[in-house]
Order: structure tokens, then sequence, then C-alpha cells
């Protein structure tokens, strides 16, 4: 299932995945939590069984309070077993090009929020996150085979992190 509020970028999804029963896309908000978990399409999932939510560059469009409602909604709504997979922007690598780029979508009237580690870290304090934790993107697993190439600025980190209600 791919989740997106841009019908734009929702065209092309629809195409591909809502060709067959087994996959779906779906337009919604993730600034509306509720309303995205209550669209019937996410309610089309199975939830007797985990399930991985990728977040990948998705939280910098979101102010603070709204990326901690959505991942609080998330975090109660999955079930038990689920991963949560997020790549977030951050200005701590490369401060002066980030500032760039936050200020090229800024003329265009968008918000875009790279964060810092302290403040990515926050919002996937009440998860479970995984080892190596929140780390550059470029240096996820860094030395496995399947590694991507390490980048000294990929200007982003990555985390992946589970729900872990039973151990609560
Ligand atoms: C950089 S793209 C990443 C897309 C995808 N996650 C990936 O990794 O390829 C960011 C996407 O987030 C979508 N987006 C931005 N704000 C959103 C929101 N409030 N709710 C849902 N999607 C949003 C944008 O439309 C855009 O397609």
């Amino acid at each position: 299932m791919y989740v997106d509020n841009d019908p734009m970028v929702y065209a092309h999804p629809r195409t591909m995945l809502d060709v067959c029963s087994s996959t779906k896309a779906v337009l919604a908000d993730i600034e509306q939590i509720g309303e995205l978990l209550n669209h019937p399409g996410v309610q089309a999932l199975d939830d007797r069984r985990p399930t991985a939510v990728l977040l990948h560059d998705v939280l910098p469009w979101v102010s603070d309070e709204l990326a901690e409602t959505a991942m609080a909604a998330l975090r109660a709504w999955l079930p038990d077993g689920s991963a949560i997979s997020v790549t977030h922007a951050t200005t701590d690598m490369a401060p002066d090009a980030m500032r760039a780029l936050v200020a090229h979508y800024a003329e265009a009237g968008i918000t875009y929020r790279p964060r810092t580690l302290e403040q990515i870290r926050e919002l996937l304090a009440p998860w479970a996150t995984l080892s190596p934790g929140v780390i550059p993107t470029t240096q996820w697993r860094a030395g496995s085979s399947r590694s991507i190439s390490s980048g000294e600025n990929p200007g982003a980190y990555a985390a992946i992190a589970h729900t872990c209600h039973r151990i609560e």
C-alpha cells in the first residue's frame, strides 16, 4: 500500500497498485492521521498480522506536533510485532546545503523541516529502536554486501523500530 496526500503523486501508484487485489494506492494526509487510518483502503489491511510501515522522507513535511501525533497514532494502531522504517532529512551533516534546500522550498511556499539527531530520536523514543539505532542512511548495515556506498553526507538519518506492545 502506498499512501500520499498529493493527487499528482497518487495518480502514479494508483495506475500501478490498484490493478490487483493485494496492492493499493491511498490518497490521504498524515496530518489527519485518524482519517488516514480509517480510510477503507487502510482498514482493509489484515489487523491480525504484523505490518511494516515505511515513513521515508515524509516526517520533514509535517510540523513537530503533528509528526508526534502521527507517530503515536501509528504506534497505537499497528498490530503487535509491527515495524516502522524511518528516514529523515537532517541539518546535522551539511547545514549550509540543507538550509539552501529549505529556503528553496520556502520560496515555493513549502515548509520542509530537516531535524537534528536528537529530535529524530525523540520522535522514536516511545518505540523500540533496533540496533544500530538512528544512523546516517549510508551507514545502514555498512559493510554488508547489500549496503549502499558510504557517502560522507547523505543528509538524512535512518532507523528501524518496532511497537513492542507485548513487553510493556
Ligand atoms: C520525498 S517523497 C518520499 C516518497 C516515498 N516515501 C519514497 O521514499 O519514495 C515525500 C512524499 O511525501 C508526501 N507528503 C508530504 N506531505 C504529506 C502529508 N501530509 N501526508 C501524506 N503524504 C505527504 C509528498 O507528496 C511526497 O510524495
